[in-house]
């Protein structure tokens, strides 16, 4: 399938780029998104680029080079985790940016690839990384972790109700079986939580969706990466820069909108915190309510269904802590 950006113009109007303007993409893929930033900064405008995953890196420099026309010199490449943001930002001799995207979790190849093991639809095997570099795949998770984590994370991460029966079951059958292959542990939930295959569950969605979600996160550990590049971006972002962030579930949007909260109304019960200034605002949002793809784009692109698109600006710096 070939790979659609998401809310790829509504990025562009509310982001608002300038010719020569200095714009981090922190979750590259394949490049779509990035191209349009490239487009609209110009060649001496600066676009840094993060990707964890090497082969979306790979991927994406190829596509960036034959749209720049082999003119990439402005764009800087960094294969790591955005949680890492101001400490690789800054090492390339950059201090302050105009505007960051984040585009958040999996990108198509992550599902296309069954060896990937994010998606049950096929088989394969319990692995989940988007950084192969890591040691900690899904099936350590699964096999290794104690019954009470394994709960609080289905429970936590996957909104997941039958999060302790299915602890409970998972960590009694892998005394006798290890859990190696994502068709495997579907199955098994599945049984687990409605007595059988193939069994009428009663939600829209697969018992097993919400169990696979909770150890993607836990496996990248997505939402702590996520709140501690938010923290650096707001730092690293120049007065009048935009921060734009597309989430594909409740638990990062929540994380986006309380992040954000806090620094539009930084006098609400903030005597502790770092950002108290006396109650005037440090960002403002640009997007009152999220803004999310209309009924054309999701037909095109159906992983568009579940993204929220909100875009702040900030407005004043941030007190010296
Ligand atoms: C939804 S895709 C981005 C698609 C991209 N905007 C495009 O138009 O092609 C998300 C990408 O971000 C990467 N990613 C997710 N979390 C990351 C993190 N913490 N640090 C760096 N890259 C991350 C994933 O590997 C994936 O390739």
């Amino acid at each position: 399938m070939d790979h659609v950006s998401v809310l790829k113009s509504d990025v562009e109007k509310l982001l608002d780029l300038k010719k020569g303007e200095i714009v981090v993409d922190a979750t590259l893929g394949l490049g779509g998104h990035a191209m349009m930033l490239l487009k609209n900064i110009g060649k001496t405008g600066k676009l840094v680029a993060f990707e964890q995953d090497e082969r979306n890196l790979k991927e994406a420099k190829k596509r960036i080079k034959e749209f720049a026309k082999g003119e990439t010199k402005n764009v800087f490449y960094i294969s790591d985790n955005f949680r890492y943001l101001k400490k690789r930002i800054t090492e390339i001799g950059i201090k302050k940016i105009d505007a960051i995207l984040f585009d958040l979790g999996l990108s198509s190849p992550h599902i296309d690839d069954s060896n990937r093991g994010f998606s049950f639809l096929n088989d394969g095997p319990l692995d989940m990384r988007f950084d192969e570099r890591n040691s900690l795949t899904a099936e350590v998770v699964v096999n290794e972790w104690k019954e009470e984590d394994l709960a609080r994370i289905f429970y936590e991460y996957g909104e997941e109700k039958y999060a302790r029966k299915i602890a409970r079951e998972i960590c009694s059958h892998r005394k006798t079986e290890k859990f190696t292959s994502t068709l495997q542990l579907a199955t098994f939930i599945e049984v687990a939580v409605c007595g059988g295959v193939g069994k009428k569950w009663r939600e829209k969605i697969h018992p097993a969706t919400r169990v696979f979600q909770a150890l993607r996160i836990a496996v990248n550990d997505e939402l702590k990466a996520l709140s501690d590049a938010l923290d650096q971006a707001a730092e690293m972002l120049n007065i009048g820069g935009r921060i734009a962030v597309i989430s594909y579930h409740s638990l990062e949007d929540r994380i986006v909108k309380q992040f954000f909260k806090k620094l539009e109304q930084p006098q609400v019960s903030m005597q502790e915190s770092i950002y108290r200034n006396h109650g005037d605002s440090i960002f403002e949002p640009i997007t009152r309510k999220p803004v999310v793809p209309t009924d054309e784009e999701i037909a095109q692109n159906r992983r568009s269904r579940s993204a929220k698109l909100r875009v702040y600006k900030k407005v004043r710096e941030l007190p010296q802590s």
